[in-house]
């Protein structure tokens, strides 16, 4: 699909994520991968005749969605002693169809928290780069962690002598771990500030890094220039992290109250994943996931979505991040129906995976909006999303940077 020249959209109804409300009839104006204006059909009579014309009329048009939590890097539902058969470039290579069905589902954006030898970089500099379809990548490198903590790799016997690339203890050495990740094209840094679900031996409960750690963590990204995510589960560990100064706790699941306060007060965002555990307990066992894994998402499932429910309510900020990695990629548009049956109206899920994923990037009016100024990441869909969430599971038309990835529209 060429993108040569002026390209016009015309969108029957178009969702405004930074008012909230729907126009009909817009006329989107796009040149050099970017929206140059958003015309009404009166001013629209008076442009010059575009070199491309795309009738999405009977659509409901918005701006492509973006996913603040995804593992592109490696097969996806790969658990347990399986995972260990997978080489880095084997996974990478399994990362670039990952990253094309991501596109192709209407996630335009997505940040990479976490994956093996950096392969996340090359994977974001290809796509950059023009070699291969994908979404934009904001990437993390190594997840840091510490020794035999979440972000580390539990599953073989001390000859082994197997310690995840991101393991550091002590504030020093995870200062050191930032710059690394930095110093090899890391957008954001993540960290694992408690146990996790799918990792051998930890606790969910239990908190990883000691909140001198975690202040080192954040200071250091936030000096050169990144931003911090955490995955957290258990209570302890969220709120020391948030009290570190992290911008968006992952998983969220055990948040307390005053937690949410304290989130709302220093505009942490919360990036709860809300539907994975569906697919962990319905799928994990056949997968091969660790019979801990199990026990631990049962634990932990249920009580995440009333979490995020009183989040929620709260009016906490809710990032769209869906650990797609866990389930199979091109799925995560099935988290909105969960939003919104926990709490969020359509038009908030939309918010969360467009507007406020965007500040959450430092992405604010490039990505989430269209708008002038924007980049023409811009997805529809035949239902209106308003009216049936669902609707974004079945996205039929993906453009990204003024290119069009995907139509299955009949015009
Ligand atoms: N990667 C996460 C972990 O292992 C997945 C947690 C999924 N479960 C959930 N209820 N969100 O901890």
């Amino acid at each position: 699909h060429g993108n040569a020249g002026v390209t016009v959209i015309h969108a029957g109804t178009m969702i405004d994520t930074e008012a909230g409300t729907t126009q009909t009839d817009q006329y989107i104006v796009i040149e050099n991968g970017k929206i140059r204006d958003v015309l009404s059909e009166r001013a629209y009579q008076r442009l010059e005749q575009p070199n491309h014309f795309i009738d999405l009329s009977d659509m409901t048009v918005l701006p492509g969605l973006s996913d603040s939590h995804a593992h592109l890097i490696g097969k996806a539902a790969n658990y347990g002693y399986n995972s260990l058969a997978e080489s880095t470039p084997r996974a990478a290579i399994t990362g670039v169809a990952n990253a094309k069905v991501t596109l192709e589902a209407g996630f335009t954006t997505i940040r990479n928290v976490g994956a093996p030898g950096f392969a996340d970089i090359d994977l974001r500099n290809a796509i950059d780069d023009g070699d291969i379809p994908g979404p934009r990548i904001i990437p993390a490198g190594r997840s840091i962690g510490i020794t035999g903590g979440h972000c580390d790799n539990n599953l073989l016997p001390f000859e082994y002598e197997q310690i995840a690339g991101g393991v550091a203890d002590g504030p020093w050495a995870v200062r050191t771990k930032v710059r690394e990740n930095k110093k090899y094209g890391a957008e954001v840094i993540k960290f694992c500030g408690t146990g996790g679900v799918l990792s051998k031996g930890t606790s969910i409960g239990a908190q990883q890094f000691s909140a001198e750690e975690m202040k080192a963590i954040v200071d250091e990204a936030h000096q050169l220039g990144m931003k911090v995510a955490v995955h957290a589960h258990g209570s302890k560990g969220i709120q020391t992290a948030i009290e570190a100064g992290v911008d968006s706790v992952e998983h969220a699941s055990m948040i307390t109250d005053e937690s949410i306060r304290l989130a709302i007060q220093k505009g942490t965002a919360l990036s709860m994943d809300v539907y994975v555990s569906d697919y962990i307990l319905s799928e994990g066992e056949a997968a091969g996931i660790l019979p801990e894994s199990l026990e631990k998402e049962r634990q932990v499932g249920k009580a995440q979505r009333e979490r995020f429910q009183a989040a929620a309510k709260s009016g906490a900020k809710i990032a769209y991040g869906t650990d797609a990695g866990v389930y199979p990629h091109g799925l995560n548009g099935r988290q909105f129906a969960y939003m919104v049956k926990w709490g969020l109206t359509p038009m908030q899920a939309i918010q969360s995976a467009t507007i406020v994923n965007a500040k959450l990037f430092d992405r604010e009016g490039q990505i989430g909006v269209i708008k002038s100024g924007a980049y023409a990441d811009i997805i529809a869909v035949d239902t209106n999303p308003l009216e049936n969430i669902r609707a974004l599971e079945d996205v039929d038309f993906v453009m990204k940077n003024g290119t069009v990835y995907r139509n299955a529209t009949d015009g």
